[in-house]
């Protein structure tokens, strides 16, 4: 029997990374069978007046895995983010990156292993935004006890299945002493349930410095949604960059892998774009769905051949085009 998944190739060099994806997944040998569906402008130059048509939720429902590339959000105005909508639509509570050191790529650390975990649903992405008067603007931060509670327990859980040590809870409740002063109760409350992972709470600016000077005293990374945004990006950073980490969007019914990084409109439709984020997106899907070791095998090969540094894409310093990657890839898998 084979999977079904769908395939949300999104826009700017999401059609791309997604083609390499599928080229990747063919030759680990799972069988897939792909449904593809719109979103973002791509949905809306197809004709839907929706940059989330209801079919593209519908067939997430039904499958209940994706992978996706990225979609545009326009700054300021127009429609609203389509990854936003789709989250809460299905109700993919838990963004799950891990970041980790990749041999071969150079940066200022070489031993990072952690793990991000952001709430996907509230906070200011709830999206209440007044204006109460004329230039004066509110924008509503949700925080739930029902919410903070099942973040914390999928970030413990998580913690407990994979062997980690901590979880570290990242939050301003100095400041925000009501919505984030529960964030953080929930988490302790969760901790208690725990007692084999350790636990402890880092305020937000101070986790930005302790990250850049020393990522190795971190472990897993809980945190509400505008930090989880922000701090996972920055952990990118300690890798070697948006083009090479993964993401996970994980409820209780459906799952979306998809990529950290935007639709890099700068280099679109030019061959160029890396395709190890998604690739490594494919990974955690791939192991998701039960099919540990083609997760496994796909993530040594991935790994290979970004040690060797021959198929590098531009952003890693290299020449290789986004589909010398996938070939390079395709040849160290068999
Ligand atoms: P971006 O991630 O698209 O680009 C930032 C920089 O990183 C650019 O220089 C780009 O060329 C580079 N980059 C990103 N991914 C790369 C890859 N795979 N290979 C090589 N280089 C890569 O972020 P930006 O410019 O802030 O956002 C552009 C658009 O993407 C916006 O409309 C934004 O809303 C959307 N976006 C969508 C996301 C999603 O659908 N999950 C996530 C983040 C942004």
């Amino acid at each position: 029997m084979p999977h079904h998944i769908v395939l949300i190739p999104g826009d700017g060099i999401g059609p791309e990374v997604c083609a390499a994806t599928k080229r990747v997944l063919a030759a680990t040998s799972v069988h897939i069978a792909w449904e593809e569906q719109p979103a973002g402008i791509a949905a809306l130059e197809a004709g839907f007046d929706d940059a989330l048509p209801e079919v593209t939720i519908e067939a997430v429902k039904r499958t209940k895995i994706a992978l996706k590339g990225p979609t545009n959000t326009p700054k300021g105005a127009g429609h609203v983010s389509a990854n936003v909508r789709l989250r809460k639509a299905l109700d993919l509570y838990a963004s799950v990156r891990p970041v980790k050191s990749i041999a071969g790529i150079k940066t200022r650390y070489d031993n990072v292993d952690l793990v991000v975990f952001r709430e996907n649903t509230e906070g200011l992405y709830a999206g209440i935004e007044n204006e109460i008067s004329k230039n004066v603007i509110v924008s509503i931060k949700v925080v739930t006890e029902a919410a903070s509670l099942r973040i914390a327990r999928s970030a413990f859980e998580y913690a407990r299945k994979h062997g980690r040590k901590k979880v570290t809870a990242v939050h301003k409740a100095n400041i925000l002493k009501k919505g984030d002063g529960l964030f953080l109760n929930c988490a302790r409350r969760v901790a208690e349930e725990y007692p084999e992972v350790g636990f402890d709470d880092a305020i937000i600016d101070a986790c930005c410095m302790r990250l850049v000077k020393d990522p190795t005293e971190f472990d897993v990374l809980l945190m509400e949604n505008l930090y989880g945004d922000i701090i996972s990006d920055l952990c990118s950073g300690l890798v070697g960059g948006l083009g090479v980490v993964p993401g996970a969007n994980v409820g209780d019914d459906a799952a979306v892998f998809e990529a950290v990084h935007g639709t890099a409109p700068d280099i679109a439709g030019k061959g160029l774009a890396n395709p190890t984020a998604l690739m490594k997106s494919a990974v955690l899907m791939l192991a998701h769905i039960g099919e540990l070791s083609a997760s496994e095998r796909l993530e040594v090969a991935l790994n290979r051949v970004l040690e060797q540094g021959e198929a590098r894409t531009g952003d890693l310093g290299g020449q290789a085009t986004t589909d010398d990657f996938a070939d390079a890839v395709i040849a160290a898998l068999s």
